[in-house]
């Protein structure tokens, strides 16, 4: 969602730098944008002042050229909550004497009462936000306090989930805290960086520290301080080094992040098989141990969710819930110290996750997590971490994290079952049969049918079993970037309903595997075909019901992985097809911090 950026140190036109951090935070989705730096005094007809660009929609090929040279300066991409896409609704915001800018991440949830205050105190408001209302009580209470006791009791008014950063004209400092949203500082020599997302440090510093909930950091040329803010005592932290590859936060050859990070999946799984800790003996008696489980995610890890949940049964009989992250509030009464909460999410942030995660520990539940993001939130919360290991993503499009949870998942299914070996077989077997995917005639069968099917309103994906989860997954991506209505149906459920909307042509995509469940999902195609939908299947076997056959090759539980990846690709492809940009779905962001 929001994006955070902000600089002190020894560069003097910070500005466009500010901006370059912004861009690097696109990803996150946003809808406007702004910077604001304080200008180098050494420049006297610019005075001591701070001066600041805000902008609508995207930053594009816009420059903040008008902006004067400075040491100092935060920028911002905003994600519309409180008050629509305004200029005057974008970040930062300026105090009445315009002498400090703030911007923040999250929602103030007693802003109302606050602004009635300060609207009695004469303040002037610019904005619908609730942002605003934070740097005028930071004015109100920079009149008897320093800045750093000021912004110390500003934030603790503050009700929600927040995350704010500030600069004062007057003073030689970053201040952020962090309560809920992510904030991550970087350190550079002479020079400090802020950011909420660590990809944006990438160019400049992999040393970093990721802020705490309830500190709040005092960032200056040289030195950074940690300070609780209900103590209001200083804390010792120690920095963490990024491990992405700077390489990882470019789109090189591709033209868009996502069929980059599709690109990437073979050597994703690749690692993990090789790799990877899930057959571990901590973890493996974590999961004996317990006395139930619990898969939880949000959107496209819920769906990995529920194959976790089908490959737990199938392969290692062993019975685990899934449950979505916004809906698990509800299962919190079954929670206790005999429970294992597995939270999977690839940016850590995703505040739907978080919360119950965090109340089920409070109830003495342990936390595994699987996590892309070294450092996030949940990697933090969480007793065990097992790293995705997908790299940096930045498509909105989940892609490479989800296969990196499923391959994950279907590693400690096997070893959880004592046949650790057949799991990294599989899955070098799903590198293979990936890879073959990606050759360019197999590329032009994807792209052939995602023009054909580009202009249909509807289309349908039905699975079974360990398919239906990914049926899910395979209409969420369809939907979330191409905008055609797509509906992932359980194929038993077709004649329970979904059925009725099937006419002539209407594309139904079939994942087929060859195992048990062949037969069943083969009659609910026919069934299909009979009422003229046109068939797709996604199959190592090239049944007469298809009109348009993609292959896929049969190894075991793990042809989940290709199926999947045909279907990000058809996904991608159409949305080409609609000469829209994948990367960037309209209304969504890559991480969800607020509920
Ligand atoms: O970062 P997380 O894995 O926790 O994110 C969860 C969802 O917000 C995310 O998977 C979302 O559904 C994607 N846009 C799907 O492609």
């Amino acid at each position: 969602m929001c994006g955070v950026f902000g600089y002190i140190g020894n560069k003097t036109n910070i500005a466009p730098l500010v901006l370059e951090g912004l861009k690097s935070l696109e990803y996150r989705g946003y809808d406007s944008w702004g910077v604001a730096v304080v200008a180098l005094n050494l420049q006297p007809e610019i005075k001591n002042k701070i001066y600041f660009k805000k902008r609508i929609g995207k930053i594009g090929g816009a420059n903040v050229d008008s902006l004067p040279a400075g040491s100092l300066a935060i920028g911002h991409t905003r994600w519309a909550t409180h008050g629509g896409v305004t200029r005057e609704n974008a970040h930062p915001h300026l105090d009445c004497t315009e002498s400090i800018a703030l911007i923040h991440n999250g929602i103030v949830e007693n802003y109302i009462d606050l602004k009635k205050e300060l609207l009695a105190g004469n303040h002037v408001f610019k904005s619908e936000t609730d942002t605003e209302v934070i740097v005028h009580l930071l004015e109100e209470n920079s009149r008897k306090l320093s800045f750093e006791e000021a912004f110390l009791k500003t934030f603790n008014q503050l009700e929600g989930l927040n995350a704010i950063v500030a600069i004062d004209k007057k003073e030689r400092v970053i201040l952020a805290a962090r309560k809920g949203s992510p904030l991550v500082i970087g350190f550079g020599k002479n020079e400090h960086f802020i950011a909420s997302d660590p990809s944006a440090l990438l160019p400049f510093t992999k040393d970093v520290y990721f802020l705490e909930d309830d500190q709040m950091a005092i960032i200056k040329d040289d030195s950074v301080k940690i300070i609780n803010i209900n103590s209001a005592k200083e804390v010792k932290f120690l920095k963490q080094m990024l491990d992405w590859d700077v390489s990882s936060a470019e789109i090189g050859e591709f033209e868009h992040f996502m069929i980059k990070e599709i690109y990437d999946q073979p050597a994703v799984i690749h690692d993990i098989a090789n790799n990877a800790i899930v057959g571990s003996d901590n973890i493996l008696s974590l999961i004996n141990e317990a006395e139930d489980i619990y898969l939880v995610g949000c959107g496209t890890a819920s769906y990995a969710c529920l194959v976790g949940k089908a490959l737990f049964s199938k392969i290692a009989k062993k019975q685990v819930h899934a449950a979505i992250g916004s809906e698990f509030e509800d299962q919190l009464k079954f929670i206790n110290k005999k429970s294992l909460i597995i939270a999977l999410s690839q940016s850590g942030e995703t505040i739907d996750l978080l919360e119950p995660v965090r109340k089920a520990q409070q109830k003495g539940a342990k936390i595994l997590a699987f996590v892309n993001v070294l450092g996030s939130s949940l990697f933090r919360m969480a007793d065990e971490k097992i790293l995705i290991g997908a790299g940096l993503e930045k498509a909105v499009a989940s892609t490479k994290a989800f296969i990196g949870k499923i391959s994950h998942l279907l590693l400690l299914a096997y070893a959880l079952d004592k046949r650790k070996s057949q799991g990294q077989r599989l899955l070098l077997e799903a590198v293979e049969s990936i890879r073959i995917i990606l050759q360019e005639k197999n590329l032009k069968n994807i792209k052939k049918l995602a023009h054909k099917i580009s202009n249909e309103k509807d289309i349908f994906v039905i699975g079974r079993g360990l398919y239906f989860p990914a049926s899910l997954e395979a209409a969420l991506k369809i939907k979330e970037i191409s905008y055609i209505h797509a509906e992932g149906v359980a194929a038993g459920e077709l004649k329970h309903g979904p059925l009725a909307l099937v006419e002539k042509d209407t594309p139904c995509i079939v994942l087929l595997p060859d195992d048990e469940t062949t037969a069943l999902t083969l009659a609910n195609a026919m069934e299909m075909k009979a009422r003229g939908g046109y068939i797709i299947g996604i199959s190592s076997i090239n049944h007469g019901v298809f009109d348009f056959y993609l292959p896929i090759a049969n190894i075991g539980e793990a042809s989940v992985l290709p199926m999947v990846v045909v279907s990000q690709l058809l996904a991608y492809y159409l949305t080409l097809e609609k000469k829209l940009d994948p990367d960037k779905p309209r209304n969504l962001a890559k991480s969800v911090t607020v509920r």
